[in-house]
C-alpha cells in the first residue's frame, strides 16, 4: 500500500473512483481496461467486489489522519451496471465506511443505455447515486453498428428517462468522426441528444488506437478514417448545436446546462485535487501533503496492477494491489495543472503559465486561439477560443 501520509491536505478536494472492468461485449474502438465474458477466466463481478471492498480497507489504513470525505465518487469502466445495483449500493456503502460522504456528494456511474431498468436506476437512487451518465455514442443506425454498440436509439430515450423519474441527473457521451459517419449523421446524433433534454453531454472525436480492433481495421484498409478537417468541422457543429440548446462548454469535450450540473468529479482531476481509484488498473494522485510526523511529502500517483485476477490474488493475500507509482516534484504538478487547465472554459490563471513561456500568450492570441479580453486585468486567464478548443495539444506545447 502507498505511503499516502497521515497529513490532510486542507486546501484540496477529495474523491473516489472504482474502476469495474467488465462489459457485455467489447467495442472496437475501446481500449479501456475492460473485458467481456470468455476473455479473462474466473474473475466475475461477484469477486470484483470483496476485493474492491478490500482495496478500501487498505486505503482506510494508508490515509489514517486524513478525514476528507468524499466529496465525489465516480464508478467508471468498462461497465459499472454489469453489477447488480445491490452490489454498486454495497460498494457505496463501502466509500461511505472508509471515507465518508460530504452532504452535497456527486455520486455517478457510468451505464450502458441497454444495461438498466427502471428498477435499477431506482435502486441506485435510493442507495444514494446522483447521476447517470449513458454512453449515447449515436442515434445513427449504422454507426452504432461501425461502433459494435449493442444498444438502439430506443434504449437510450427509455434509459433517460428512467433515470429522470429515478430523480438522477443525467448525461449522454457522444462519439464524433466514427468511420462512414457524415457530417449529416452527425447532427442527427446531435439532435437526438439534445431532445433528450440531457444536464449534461461530453462529445468525444473518436480516437482509433492501434491494438483495438478497429485499429487493426484501419490497417488492413477495411475502414477509413475520418478527414481530421471534418471531424473539426463536427466539433464546431456540435458546439453550436449545443450551445443553441443552452448547454455551455466547460471543458473542450464536456457541456453542461448550468456551472452546477459540472462533472464535479472530472473537473476534480482537471484542477488538480485528491483522488482515490479503486480497483483493476486504477491510477489514484494524492498532491503534496504532510506526513505523520510533520514531514512534508511530495505528490504522489501510482496505479493497480491491470488484470482483475491479480488485482482480486494480491487482495485475497492480504497485499497492496499497486502495481507502480511515481513521485511528482513541483516542476510536474506545475506543468499538469497548464495541461489541465488550459481546456477549462474558466481559463487558466496566466500566473501559473510557467514565467518562461508568458511570452508565448501574445502570440497565440494573435493567431486567433487564445482570448484577448480574459488575458489582461488582475485575473488574467488564457482562455481557448473555439478554434483555439480545436488546437488545444497546440496551445498546450506552446506554454509548457
Ligand atoms: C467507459 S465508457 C462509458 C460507459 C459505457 N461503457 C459505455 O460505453 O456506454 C466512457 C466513454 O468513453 C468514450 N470512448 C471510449 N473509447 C473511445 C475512443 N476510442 N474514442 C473516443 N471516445 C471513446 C465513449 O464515449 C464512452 O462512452
Ligand atoms: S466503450 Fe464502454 S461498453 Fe464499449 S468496451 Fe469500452 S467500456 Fe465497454
Amino acid at each position: 500500500m502507498p505511503d499516502a501520509g497521515a497529513g490532510q491536505a486542507a486546501t484540496r478536494d477529495f474523491g473516489v473512483y472504482l474502476h469495474v472492468p467488465f462489459c457485455r461485449v467489447r467495442c472496437g474502438y475501446c481500449d479501456f481496461n475492460t473485458y467481456a465474458p470468455g476473455e479473462v477466466d474466473g474473475a466475475t463481478p461477484e469477486g470484483y467486489v470483496g476485493a474492491a471492498l478490500a482495496e478500501m480497507a487498505q486505503a482506510r489504513t494508508a490515509m489514517a489522519g486524513d478525514n476528507r470525505p468524499a466529496r465525489t465518487v465516480f464508478f467508471g469502466g468498462g461497465t459499472p451496471t454489469m453489477l447488480d445495483a445491490s452490489a454498486l449500493a454495497r460498494l457505496l456503502d463501502g466509500v461511505r465506511q472508509t471515507w465518508g460522504l460530504a452532504p452535497d456528494a456527486e455520486v455517478t456511474t457510468e451505464a450502458n443505455p441497454d444495461s438498466v431498468t427502471a428498477e435499477s436506476l431506482a435502486e441506485l437512487a435510493a442507495a444514494g447515486f446522483t447521476r447517470v451518465s449513458f454512453g449515447m455514442q449515436s442515434a445513427v443506425p449504422h454507426v452504432l453498428e461501425t461502433l459494435d454498440r449493442t444498444h438502439n436509439p430506443q434504449n437510450v430515450a427509455l434509459a433517460v428517462g428512467w433515470a429522470r423519474e429515478a430523480g438522477l441527473a443525467v448525461s449522454v457521451d457522444l462519439i464524433y468522426g466514427t468511420p462512414g459517419e457524415s457530417l449529416d449523421d452527425w447532427k442527427a446524433s446531435l439532435a437526438a441528444a439534445i431532445a433528450l433534454e440531457p444536464d449534461h453531454v461530453s462529445a468525444y472525436s473518436l480516437v482509433i488506437e492501434p491494438g483495438t480492433r478497429m485499429g487493426l481495421q484501419l490497417r488492413r484498409g477495411m475502414i477509413s478514417p475520418t478527414n481530421p478537417d471534418v471531424q473539426a468541422e463536427m466539433y464546431e457543429v456540435a458546439d453550436e448545436a449545443f450551445a443553441a440548446a443552452g448547454l455551455s462548454w466547460y471543458e473542450v469535450s464536456n457541456w453542461s446546462r448550468t456551472p452546477t450540473q459540472r462533472c464535479r468529479h472530472n473537473v476534480a482531476y482537471w484542477t488538480g485535487q485528491d483522488w482515490w481509484a479503486v480497483g483493476p488498473g486504477a491510477h489514484s494522485y494524492l498532491g503534496p501533503r504532510i506526513g505523520a510526523a510533520g514531514e512534508p511529502l511530495p505528490a504522489r500517483r501510482w496505479w493497480n496492477v491491470k488484470h482483475p485476477l491479480a488485482y482480486a490474488a494480491r487482495l485475497a493475500g492480504g497485499q497492496s494491489p499497486e502495481d507502480s507509482g511515481e513521485e511528482l516534484d513541483a516542476e510536474a504538478v506545475a506543468f499538469e495543472r497548464v495541461m489541465l487547465g488550459v481546456r477549462l472554459a474558466d481559463g487558466l490563471p496566466v500566473t501559473e503559465v510557467p514565467p518562461h513561456r508568458r511570452d508565448r500568450v501574445a502570440g497565440l492570441i494573435a493567431q486567433g486561439l487564445v482570448e484577448g479580453k480574459a488575458a489582461i486585468g488582475p485575473h488574467a486567464r488564457v482562455l481557448l477560443t473555439r478554434r483555439g478548443r480545436l488546437l488545444a495539444d497546440a496551445v498546450i506545447r506552446e506554454l509548457t
